[in-house]
């Protein structure tokens, strides 16, 4: 496995592997890489000949008060788990590399970035599209995986690979879950033994509205009420929101005809989790 340190590195590599003939699956990471990404490399490895894993913690996606500083990281675990899912290059640039003095491009993918997660996080996904256009030119992959629990981020990339036309396939993968039902994050690791025993409430509170909208519910407000107090039943809780929305324009529906995402963000003491599900009405 190789280890690209450098915007020049990966570009020879790249080149090499293209002068082969060699198909490339990317999957881009912030690293501390848990079962949700290794099921991202399985895939990306079934798919592709080479498959590039890229570790960057990306300054540009993260508010001024948010965890950039505590974000977790663990090159050496995730060196291991890389090579144990016989990937075949790492790209770990720093960030004076990626974001040199004087940059000034950005990507801004503009109406699906106001909702949810961007209307919680102003700028958040300006920094995602942005890094994530940097990764495509650089390593010019065919495929690029991610993960549903982002739901909204998956929506952005394809947009932009959509509007930008640029030449690769997004592959999206299913959430990756604990037993109990919490989805594997690496902002797991913030939680107390009190927070984790509440955390499989975003999981549980999905599946009530998935339930009432299998018994016949087609009133979102209803849907809507109804998570609002499951969440609210677990102490230690703060909605950021719910959502029962349209799975491509992430607009809130007010009626439940046809497939529906139900999505959230809570609080639990200091670490902001998200989950979401489709749903067949
Ligand atoms: O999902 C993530 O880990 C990040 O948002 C991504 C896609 C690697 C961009 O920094």
């Amino acid at each position: 496995m190789e280890l690209l340190r450098t915007i020049e590195e990966a570009r020879q590599f790249v080149l090499s592997q293209k002068k082969r003939e060699k198909s490339i699956g990317l999957v881009p990471t912030m690293g501390y890489l848990h079962e949700g990404h290794l099921s991202l490399v399985h895939t990306a490895r079934e798919q592709n000949d080479v498959v590039v894993v890229s570790i960057f913690v990306n300054p540009t996606q993260f508010g001024p008060q948010e965890d950039l500083d505590r974000y977790p990281r663990d090159l050496e675990k995730d060196r291991n788990s890389c090579s144990q899912a016989s990937v075949d290059a790492i790209f770990m640039p720093a960030a004076e590399e990626m974001y040199p003095e004087r940059f000034h491009t950005w990507v801004q993918v503009d109406t699906i970035t106001e909702t949810l997660c961007g209307a919680s996080r102003p700028g958040h996904f300006r920094g995602v599209a942005t890094v994530v256009s940097k990764l495509f030119n650089i390593i010019q992959p065919d495929r690029a995986y991610f993960g549903l629990k982002d739901f909204q981020q998956a929506v952005v990339i394809k947009q932009m690979v959509r509007d930008l036309n640029m030449p690769l396939e997004i592959v999206t993968v299913p959430t990756v879950r604990e037993a109990d039902g919490l989805a594997t994050s690496s902002r797991n690791k913030y939680l107390t033994a009190k927070q984790r025993a509440s955390a499989p409430v975003l999981y549980n509170t999905l599946k009530l509205g998935q339930r009432l909208i299998e018994a016949g519910e087609h009133n979102a407000d209803v849907v809507h009420e109804a998570m609002v107090k499951e969440i609210e039943s677990q102490p230690n809780t703060r909605i950021d929101y719910i959502s029962v929305c349209n799975p491509e324009t992430l607009a809130p529906v007010d009626k439940i005809e046809n497939r529906v995402l139900l999505a959230m963000a809570v609080w639990l003491g200091n670490t902001r989790l998200i989950d979401n599900i489709l749903v067949e009405a």
